[in-house]
């Protein structure tokens, strides 16, 4: 029970194969008080029984509009006088933006991308930190295109570099308030998201064949190492992305 005593949110529940639900999950497990978040309407009839079943509160979040941004963290604090860890799981690209070459992207189409996918981290950390009374942990969710070139992940893996120097800024500037701030950086996981990827499965069998362990990561083991970061046994971790990838990314020639 290493979150027994805390409050925590989880931003970008889909449906039951979310990252998302699998890090709502371990921290209720861990013994934490959790709130979430999805995106709009058209998501509820997934999204309800599954926090119903959590015992958590759900409110919608919209992270491309600051008023949505506004108005989800009002509801947080009227329900809760402080946070103790929010865990940011979400990311968005334009299927276009998910295939064929990456000297395609557009304008539009990368700006979006690079809005919801990174920037989002930093206009939530704003928010959250002010309720972060005794210090916290804000953890995001990045994967291995953010450094080396995987095949159609494209604008994504650029976003998810942004993401990844975000992380360490964010550490900088909120260490004195006792805020960590770190991401996770999965293998490939059979989601909503992950299926808008062309080629995804491939994808997943290249993983499993080169990775150490032979295997691809559960969201589970994604959702354990969720609630290790935001519990107080990772006190001394910050500014890092950690690879939770069955140690896919050591792999060489
Ligand atoms: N599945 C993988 O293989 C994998 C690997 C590494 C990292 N990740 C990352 O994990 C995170 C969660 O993705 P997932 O794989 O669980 O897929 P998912 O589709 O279940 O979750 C993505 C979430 O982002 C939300 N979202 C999209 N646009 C939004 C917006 N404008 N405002 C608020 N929410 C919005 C979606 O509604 C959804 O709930 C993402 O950051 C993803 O890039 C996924």
């Amino acid at each position: 029970m290493i979150l027994k005593g805390k409050k925590g949110i989880i931003l970008g529940l889909a449906n039951a194969h979310s990252i998302a639900y699998a890090c709502a999950n371990s921290a209720t497990e861990m013994g934490a008080e959790i709130l979430v978040s999805y995106l709009d309407e058209r998501f509820l009839k997934w999204v309800k029984p599954l926090c119903e079943k959590l015992n958590a509160k759900y409110f919608p979040l919209d992270v491309s509009k600051d008023e949505s941004i506004d108005s989800f963290f009002n509801n947080v604090s009227k329900i809760w006088d402080k946070v103790d860890f929010i865990v940011h799981a979400i990311a968005f690209a334009k299927s276009e933006d998910l295939e064929g070459r990456f000297v395609d992207t557009s304008r539009a189409g990368f700006s979006l991308a690079l809005d919801i996918s990174s920037y989002s981290l930093v206009a939530v950390s704003k928010r959250v930190a002010s309720l972060m009374k005794d210090g916290g942990s804000i953890i995001t969710l990045s994967y291995y295109g953010a450094e080396k070139v995987v095949s159609s992940y494209n604008v994504m893996g650029v976003a998810k570099a942004s993401l990844e120097a975000s992380v360490r800024y964010l550490a900088s500037d909120l260490g004195n308030q006792n805020i960590r701030v770190n991401a996770i950086s999965a293998g490939p996981i059979n989601t909503l998201s992950a299926r808008g990827i062309s080629g995804f499965t491939k994808i997943l069998h290249h993983f499993q064949s080169k990775a150490p362990l032979k295997r691809n990561v559960l969201a589970s083991e994604i959702g354990n190492t969720a609630a290790f970061l935001a519990s107080d046994l990772s006190s001394g971790i910050t500014g890092e992305t950690i690879y939770v990838d069955c140690g896919f990314n050591i792999m060489g020639a």
